[in-house]
Parts: C-alpha cells; sequence; structure tokens
C-alpha cells in the first residue's frame, strides 16, 4: 500500500509557519488583507471561496469579500477591480475563475496589479515564473510541489508527467518544475486530451500529476510499480448516500493506483488544503512586500 500524503497535515504546518509571519507583521502594524471576488452562483466556487475566505480570517488576516450577480458586466467587475488594486488595505486580490460568458478573463486577470496577483495569473507574474524570478506563483501547482517537496520527493533528475495543459494548473506545473531550481530541476512531460497513447508516457513516470479534471482517469495499468502519484483532480460524482447527493473524487482511481504507487495524494484531503494555504502564503508576501517597499 502506498504512503497517503497528506495535505491538510503539510497544510497546517505551513499555517503555523504563516501564522509567526502574521504576528510579526501586527507588531509593525500591518495586517495582511485578501480580496476575495465571486461573480455568480456556481456551487463549487461558493465552496471554494467559502473556504479561503473562512480560513484567511483564522489567520488573523483581514477578508475583504465581494460577492456580484452572474449577470454582471466585465465594465462593474474591472471598475471593482480598479478599486480594490488602489485599497491599501488589500495585499492580495483573487478573482474566483471561471467567470460568467460575458466576462473575458483575460482582460480581469490583466487588470489586477502584479503586485496583488496572489494567484500569479497576471502575464507578468507568468512570463517571472517562466523566466525563474520572483513574483508570485499559481498557488495549485505551488502546492504540489510544497507537498513533493516535505515528503522527501524531490522532483530533481526525475521523469514528472503532468495530465492538463490549462493555465490553472498544468502549464505553470511544468514551468515550475522545469526550472533550474531547488524543489525543480525535474524532466517533465506535459500530456493532454490531444496526447495519443497518453499511458506509454504515464507508464514512464517518477511522478505522475494529474489536473485532467476527470473522474478515475488514471488506472492502475497506466502507472509503474513505485510512482508518486498527486491527484489535483476534484470531480463531483453523484452519491445518494451523501446529504449533499454528491461526493468528490480525483482523477485517479485512488483503490487501485495505491497499491502500485509508492505514495499518493488522496481526494479530498490532498492538493485542496495545499491550494489554499499557498494563498495565505502569497497573501502574507504580497503585505510583506508592500511594508517593505513603503519603509524605503
Ligand atoms: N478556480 C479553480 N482554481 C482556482 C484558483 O486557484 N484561483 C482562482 N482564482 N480560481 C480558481
Amino acid at each position: 500500500m502506498a504512503k497517503i500524503i497528506d495535505g491538510n497535515k503539510v497544510a497546517g504546518e505551513i499555517r503555523a509557519e504563516i501564522s509567526e509571519e502574521v504576528k510579526a507583521l501586527a507588531k509593525r502594524g500591518v495586517v495582511p488583507g485578501l480580496a476575495v471576488v465571486l461573480v455568480g452562483d456556481d456551487p463549487a466556487s461558493q465552496v471554494y471561496v467559502r473556504m479561503k475566505r473562512k480560513e484567511c480570517m483564522e489567520m488573523g488576516m483581514l477578508s475583504v469579500d465581494h460577492t456580484l450577480p452572474k449577470t454582471c458586466t466585465e465594465k462593474k467587475l474591472l471598475a471593482l477591480i480598479d478599486e480594490l488594486n488602489a485599497d491599501a488595505r488589500v495585499h492580495g486580490i483573487l478573482v474566483q475563475l471561471p467567470l460568467p460568458k460575458q466576462i473575458n478573463e483575460g482582460k480581469v486577470l490583466n487588470a489586477i496589479s502584479p503586485a496583488k496577483d496572489v494567484d500569479g495569473f497576471h502575464p507578468i507574474n507568468v512570463g517571472k515564473m517562466l523566466s525563474g524570478e520572483p513574483g508570485f506563483l499559481p498557488c495549485t501547482p505551488a502546492g504540489c510541489q510544497q507537498l513533493l517537496m516535505r515528503y522527501g520527493y524531490d522532483p530533481a533528475g526525475k521523469h514528472v508527467v503532468v495530465l492538463g495543459r490549462s493555465n490553472i494548473v498544468g502549464k505553470p506545473m511544468a514551468a515550475i518544475l522545469m526550472q533550474k531550481a531547488p524543489g525543480a530541476n525535474a524532466t517533465v512531460t506535459v500530456c493532454h486530451s490531444r496526447t495519443r497513447n497518453l499511458a506509454k508516457y504515464t507508464r514512464e513516470a517518477d511522478i505522475l500529476i494529474s489536473a485532467m479534471g476527470v473522474a478515475k482517469f488514471v488506472k492502475a495499468s497506466m502507472v509503474r510499480k513505485g510512482v508518486v502519484v498527486i491527484d489535483v483532480g476534484t470531480n463531483r460524482v453523484e452519491d445518494a448516500t451523501k446529504k449533499s447527493g454528491y461526493r468528490l473524487v480525483g482523477d485517479v482511481d485512488f483503490d487501485a493506483v495505491s497499491k502500485k504507487a509508492k505514495a499518493i495524494t488522496p481526494v479530498p484531503g490532498g492538493v485542496g488544503p495545499m491550494t489554499r494555504v499557498m494563498l495565505l502564503k502569497n497573501t502574507v508576501e504580497a503585505a510583506k512586500r508592500a511594508a517593505g517597499a513603503k519603509k524605503r
């Protein structure tokens, strides 16, 4: 049986580190502030946003909440972002994705000040990530990297296979792990919906990171013995025994793959808590940078 990579445990360790930084900032009169903007009423987004806001407050940070109707215009949302860019209490701005169809996602992400872009989605931060300069790393792939490192699975020299090429997970995951930097130095292969004979690649992976969004896509026959598996998938499947009527399953057939893998993340309780804690970490970093800049 594989070792379980416990995201709640690692997120707790990082929260304890962040808490010390928040206390040190408080002594200087700085309270890190995170603005979380939700547009519309997508149930999954509502859950994610509620958890992000709750954890922010538990950490003694300021949570500035904005919920806009799904009919909200692009102009209204851009005006709110301008306001938050100018608000000195707010060090980080997160606009939950996806956005309703009438709103151009690229335009919105471009409007967030790169210094407050704690999601790491602004093209300036994407460029910095690619060229290995300090900026803000997207929270989910940064969280996956932390899980690997803190469990002693250094990706250096390993073949990492990433499933999925989204801007939120797949692309930045590959960019982060191919860097010439501690916690990286991997040989990275990215597979996606148009990859031919995908299992040929997954069977060669030392570390497999799946962000496809397809429930139980990765079967035991697709991995080699001893692989380390990070499952980013959070897929809702109907389950009449649950009060909500559904349960969350990953991209990986956990029961079968965990018999072959060396280590694996569960869903839930793997990557999810890491995404949220990396958001807090980025927000504290943004507050520190803002405070440092003010002093100079
Ligand atoms: N939707 C799914 N994941 C994310 C994320 O990490 N950040 C934002 N803003 N939206 C998301």
